[in-house]
């Protein structure tokens, strides 16, 4: 009886608790449930619908048929629909928060600003719909050459669980800008999010079919079934490389567009003419945020020799501060990972690390008092060639690695097949413009440690997947050119 009640009594509008898979805007049940619990104490929050091949056969059927009418409705219509939504969800804010940390863990303060980001790419879209504009190119007197841009049809989406309500909102809303119909399936540690965003839709008259989700613990079965489908015509996923890699090769068997976010490898580079204050801020940013479980979160920290030493006993002091706590509390700052093998994987990889060499300056461990939190880590000593630092850590640990020169510290953080995010401190405006070519990473944040707005192109390059998501750029995803020439 712990399960529900726990989100009750904290939900202000018991509405938006859904546990079913919403397909054809009808709220539907199956014979089989998965649980959703807590990160942090592993108490159980809810019985979710486990849906199979049949439910995701209907759902695509659905947005198929709904693609018929919501292709056609005009850009105001759709615009005036997508507000609605945002305003709606901006309502909720508080009670979609408290889901999200509820059953992703993060601080609440975070979880109430992943609100606000995620709703802020509805409202970017809302107002994209009104400027999806053709051509009309010179050929000459006789004949006319069209360029239209039209919605490329029923989009299959797959989500992660570390921003279970923005992701939702950075695919769905330009999909549904373009006129496209959506399938989506929400990580299954964290689906109740998302169906409080269906809910959100359904009541402010969303038509039926145009989002459908489905929760789901049979994610592979569910992959193939968007990638085989003639009906899907896009597939748009975030989540690790692996699996990033396997829907591009099923995929490919029925030549659907793909948007591919997938796993990063942050490089984090403070030069000796940088602020250390401002980088340092920058770091705990970057590196902490959503306790280190992001793909754009600093993974290997470039310090130059000469402020190596102090920056890292600035930076260990700043660490210290750092509450660590239930994300209910309004303090929290570092909170439980996702669940009990991502905590065996942060620590395997400090347990490496300290072997290889480097140097524990603080934390280093799980939390004696919860083993669902990894405390916060500073290494030093650390080499770019140790595993903590070839691979995604996606947790709360810094490992600081030394270097000399602007040539060197540019071949190390380009030495990796992810080129999703890089920051980079520095007060020299020559290197900045330097930089900007030579670093291979789909975004460079010069001086800052937060990189992520509607108003910007999200997305990585080689192994960090392809397609862009957010500004202007965000909806060409969802659109098909078609040439039409008039004689
Ligand atoms: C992600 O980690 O997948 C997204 C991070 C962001 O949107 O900033």
């Amino acid at each position: 009886m712990a399960s529900n009640e726990t989100l009750l009594a904290i939900f202000m509008n018991e509405s938006l608790l859904k546990t079913q898979a919403y397909i054809d805007g009808q709220w539907l049940t199956t014979d089989n449930q998965f649980k959703v619990d807590n990160p942090f104490d592993n108490s159980h929050l809810a019985d979710v619908t486990d849906c199979n091949q049949e439910q995701f056969q209907q759902a695509i059927d659905a947005a198929s048929n709904a693609f018929t009418h919501w292709s056609q409705t005009s850009p105001k219509y759709r615009s005036k629909l997508l507000l609605a939504w945002y305003q709606n969800i901006l309502e909720h804010q508080d009670d979609l928060a408290h889901t999200l940390t509820l059953e992703q863990g993060k601080p609440i303060a975070e979880a109430r600003n992943e609100i606000v980001y995620g709703a802020n790419y509805i409202k970017w879209f809302s107002e994209e719909a009104l400027r999806i504009n053709g051509d009309i190119l010179q050929s000459g007197l006789d004949k006319q050459t069209q360029v239209l841009k039209l919605p490329v049809g029923v989009v299959g989406i797959i989500t992660p669980w570390n921003f279970p309500q923005a992701m939702i909102a950075r695919k769905v809303a330009p999909a549904l800008a373009a006129g496209c119909t959506v399938v989506i399936k929400p990580a299954a540690e964290t689906p109740l999010s998302a169906l409080a965003m269906a809910e959100l839709a359904h009541q402010i008259g969303i038509p039926k079919g145009v989002i459908n989700i489905i929760p789901t613990t049979r994610a592979k079965e569910f992959g193939k079934a968007i990638t085989a489908s003639k009906k899907v015509r896009k597939i748009s996923f975030t989540g690790s490389t692996a699996v990033g890699k396997l829907l591009l090769k099923q995929a490919a068997d029925n030549v659907q567009r793909t948007t591919m976010e997938l796993g990063g490898n942050a490089p984090f580079i403070v030069f000796d003419d940088a602020d250390i204050d401002a980088a340092i801020d920058g770091l705990m940013v970057s590196k902490f945020r959503n306790s280190g479980q992001t793909c754009v979160c600093a993974n290997r920290i470039f310090i130059h020799d000469s402020v190596y030493d102090q920056f890292a006993k600035q930076f260990v002091e700043k660490v210290k501060t750092l509450s660590v706590d239930n994300g209910l509390n309004e303090t929290a700052k570092i909170t439980a990972l996702i669940n009990p093998k991502a905590v065996s994987k942060v620590s395997d990889l400090v347990i490496k690390a300290k072997q290889q060499g480097a140097q524990v300056l603080f934390g280093g461990s799980v939390s004696p008092a919860n083993h669902n939190i990894f405390l916060p880590t500073v290494l030093s000593d650390v080499q770019a060639d140790m595993s903590i630092a070839c691979e995604e850590i996606f947790g709360p640990v810094a490992p600081l690695i030394r270097f000399n020169t602007e040539q060197q510290v540019i071949d190390l953080a380009n030495n990796t097949d992810a080129g999703l995010a890089c920051y980079v401190f520095t007060e020299d405006r020559h290197r900045i413009r330097r930089l900007s070519h030579l670093l291979e990473f789909g975004m460079i944040a010069f001086n800052e440690g937060a990189i992520s707005n509607e108003m910007a192109p999200f997305g990585g390059v080689k192994h960090s997947g392809m397609g862009r998501e957010g500004s202007k750029y965000g909806i060409d995803d969802y659109l098909e050119l078609k040439y039409v020439s008039v004689s």
